[in-house]
């Protein structure tokens, strides 16, 4: 099913020759000259992300106004080609494009679906640094994913929750929209006074004139474009520095600031307690959006700030701060692999457990391992769910953990430990696959997991208890 949309856009664009490989990533020189993939090769996704240019930077300029939900924004993106192009893609569903330019000229562009294709009025050298701008307005509207769930900018009482994983940026801005390529971003948002407009990174001002706020942040760490954020809403704001000099800002809807508020004091400490174990926090700073989103059913690990649409009980806080290490810094490749994200996010929260008087992992790990052949945990295995409608399912998150602590139990303590941080380590900022993981637990331990590993990983149904 996750090639179809790749079969309709064959036909789409007869009249040049584009092969399949083409469209997943490796196109190469057409009648026309040479064109940009519009699709990153990820077959649970297959149009995310785009072929043919890497983006370094995003300078996003969004206006929104919460009462006519209009939102008017200009992106400038600063990207390098890695081929030639005379045209390229990036992903932006619905909204009203007006202008684009490429380093200043006026380009060609033109729709089609989930992907705006732009032919710059002089095509683009192998290795050319250039910058895209693209005004563009309207309403946004979430994307509804394969699992049924809603992602990208999704409309609240009193502003907007948005969290993209794993495809909604592209509902609120022109982006490259796979993970594999991560870069930095600028936001100035300008929102009716007495609203907050909340984003990653660092805070660099705000500023109120003629009733209206606009907030300025910057996130200099590459950052994927699933986690950005641009939540607003009227929030109680929090700011303070921590002991390990990161700054942190809270912003929290007030019908959740009761709950809120014990668990968001424990943040210091758990992020403490995480670098301990995981090795330096990756940021520079930290901090919470709680909303009020009730009908969004998750939360998100949003760059340096996560995302929760209602007051977060502990675990929950700990699942999303172990996820800047797993996830935010160390990123996945392709989507099948999320159980580096999910699979690690739930380990940390065992293990917090175990460390601060709770039920230790081995409990958590019994538990889970009682239940029955025909239970949903093992309905497929974790480290290749099968398609973009599972990769959120609880195989992912509980067998994923599973896993790691199979892995604990062969390896020992020790080792396991260092795995991990020698895995944050190697990739801190970057990328990495599941073979990498497996290589490395085996080069820090010193012993044969990949058996192990490949069967609580990829085997269909309930592994023998390890
Ligand atoms: N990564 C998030 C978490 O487990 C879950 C995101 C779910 N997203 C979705 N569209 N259902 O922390
Ligand atoms: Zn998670």
């Amino acid at each position: 099913p996750s090639r179809q949309p790749a079969r309709r856009r064959t036909a789409v664009l007869a009249t040049v020759p584009v092969t399949v490989a083409a469209l997943l990533g490796t196109t190469g020189p057409t009648a026309a000259g040479t064109t940009g993939a519009p699709g990153a090769g990820d077959p649970y996704f297959p149009l995310s992300g785009n072929g043919g240019y890497d983006v370094r930077h995003y300078d996003l300029t969004l206006g929104y106004d919460p009462g006519s939900r209009r939102l008017d924004a200009t992106a400038v993106l600063t990207a390098r080609a890695t081929r030639k192009l005379t045209r390229f893609d990036l992903d932006l569903k619905g909204l009203k494009v007006t202008a684009v330019t490429v380093d200043r000229t006026a380009a060609a562009f033109r729709r089609d679906g989930q992907e705006l294709v732009v032919s710059p009025r002089h095509a683009l050298r192998e290795g050319q640094e250039f910058r895209v701008t693209v005004a563009y307005h309207g309403t946004p509207k979430p994307v509804t994913d394969p699992d049924g769930s809603a992602d990208g900018w999704i409309t609240t009482d009193d502003g907007a929750f948005v969290a993209g994983e794993p495809q909604g940026a592209m509902t609120w801005f022109p982006a490259n929209g796979h993970p594999k390529d991560k870069a930095s971003y600028d936001f100035t948002i300008t929102v009716p006074q007495g609203r907050t407009a909340v984003a990653n990174g660092v805070l660099l001002g705000q500023r109120t004139a003629h009733r209206k706020t606009t907030f300025r942040w910057r996130e200099t760490q590459p950052m994927a474009a699933y986690l950005a954020t641009a939540t607003i809403g009227k929030f109680h704001v929090e700011r303070y520095t921590t002991r390990d000099g990161i700054q942190v800002y809270n912003a929290v809807d007030a019908r959740e600031a009761r709950a809120a508020a014990p668990v968001l004091k424990k943040l210091p400490a758990v992020l403490a307690w995480e670098s301990k174990l995981f090795g330096p926090y990756p940021f520079r700073s930290a901090g919470s959006i709680v909303d009020h989103a009730p009908d969004v059913g998750y939360a998100l690990e949003t760059q340096t700030r996560p995302l929760y649409d209602s007051a977060p009980d502990l675990d929950t806080l700990v699942h999303e701060s172990a996820h800047q290490w797993f996830g935010d810094s160390v990123t996945l490749t392709a989507w099948k692999d999320i159980w580096l994200n999910e699979g690690f996010a739930t380990y940390a929260e065992w293990l917090y457990s175990e460390q601060h008087g709770g039920r230790s992992a081995q409990r958590a790990f019994d538990a889970l391992y009682a239940r029955p052949a025909g239970d949903g945990l093992w309905a497929y295995p974790p480290g290749d769910p099968g398609s973009g409608a599972h990769i959120f399912g609880t195989p992912v998150y509980a067998r994923g953990a599973m896993a790691l602590h199979a892995l604990r139990r062969a390896v020992g303590d020790r080792d396991f430990l260092r795995i991990l941080r020698a895995w944050t380590t190697a990739h801190r900022g970057g990328h990495a696959t599941t073979a990498q993981f497996v290589r490395l637990a085996e080069k820090t331990s010193g012993k044969q997991v990949d058996r192990l590993l490949r069967t609580w990983l990829y085997t269909q149904g309930k592994p023998n208890r390890p």
